[in-house]
């Protein structure tokens, strides 16, 4: 790659704040930006070993920033992972990873994952037919208790329901043909809080509370957030999270029992850090983006840094 080649792309159908923030910090690293669309490359299969046009891009990117992976069909998932993946064995630093991004996008990969690692996470149940999962809701809303069930692919509390024996299963075209069913975690006093731990290579860097009215504690569900010290157990659990899932950055979202026992219930690769900068009195692209540039610098062994 060229050395001169000073221009990065951030992968976002959706810029907005969090793009404005990001391109500001490059520019502070004297780095120009782009955004760009994964459903606007192409890979061009010809045997040159140049495969994937990106647009705007003559030469390959220093680095990519993904920032927004698109839903689709199953077939333009992969296709933009598979754009990733080839950009990413190609040398060029991808932030973060695509591999990673499999790992977290996949909310059943991530539980498996945390669990046999030893990381306390809510147990969860994953199955494709209907019968199982009512076999599953039945038993464990038996005696009153309620249990959530989840998109697989989810995100920001859409599509997630609680459910009880009452309200029986739910049959929606959301959960694509899986139902990821996870024991519902009472918190103390019934409060509606739970925990985001931004990490950062490996470590914890800011953490907020989100308080909601009502279960779900998603700032996009209208959860306020509030400023967090960071005790030990906290940062060292979502650190233990991140280093499983070889993760270079994540919001990690933890929430509490009623006995004070920490449960990991989502590591987020691509997490928005809206809320949270309300919270924290520094910059967290700016943190984002000295992290992504030191990957940059490591792989490419530049030293204008
Ligand atoms: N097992 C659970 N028990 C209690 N509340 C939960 C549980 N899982 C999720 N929640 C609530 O739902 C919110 C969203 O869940 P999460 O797994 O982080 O999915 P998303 O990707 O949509 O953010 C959490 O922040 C929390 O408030
Ligand atoms: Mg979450």
């Amino acid at each position: 790659m060229k050395k001169s080649q000073r221009k990065v792309a951030i992968v976002t159908d959706d810029p907005g704040w969090h793009g404005r923030q990001l391109t500001r910090s490059l520019k502070d690293h004297g780095l120009e930006s782009q955004y760009v669309s994964l459903s606007d490359c192409i890979i061009e299969i010809n045997g040159t070993g140049k495969e994937i046009f990106i647009p705007g891009f003559n030469t390959p990117p220093l680095g990519i920033f993904v920032r927004g992976v698109p839903g689709g069909t199953l077939e333009q998932v992969i296709f933009r992972l598979n754009i990733l993946h080839a950009l990413y064995n190609s040398g060029i630093t991808v932030y973060n990873t695509p591999k990673a991004i499999e790992r977290t996008v996949d909310k059943a990969l991530t539980s498996l994952l945390l669990s046999r690692a030893g990381i306390p996470t809510p147990t969860t149940w994953i199955c494709e037919t209907p019968e199982h999962a009512k076999i599953i809701l039945d038993k464990e809303t038996a005696n009153g208790k309620q249990i959530v069930l989840k998109p697989l692919f989810g995100s920001q509390g859409v599509g997630i329901h609680l459910l009880d024996n009452k309200s029986g299963l739910i049959l929606d075209e959301k959960f694509a043909g899986v139902y990821y069913l996870q024991r519902f975690i009472e918190r103390l006093n019934n409060e509606y809080t739970d925990i985001r731990v931004l990490v950062v290579d490996g470590v914890a860097k800011a953490a907020m509370l989100r308080r909601g009215k009502e279960w779900l504690t998603n700032c996009a569900q209208g959860a306020s957030c509030e400023s967090l010290i960071l005790d030990k157990n906290i940062a060292s659990l979502a650190e233990s999270a991140c280093k499983i899932l070889n993760i270079d950055y994540a919001g990690v979202d933890l929430i509490q029992d009623k006995t004070g026992c920490f449960y990991i219930i989502e590591v987020n690769s691509i997490p928005a850090w809206y809320g949270l900068q309300s919270v924290v009195d520094y910059e967290i692209a700016s943190c984002l983006i000295d992290s992504f540039v030191k990957h940059i610098a490591r792989i490419n062994q530049l030293s204008f840094f």
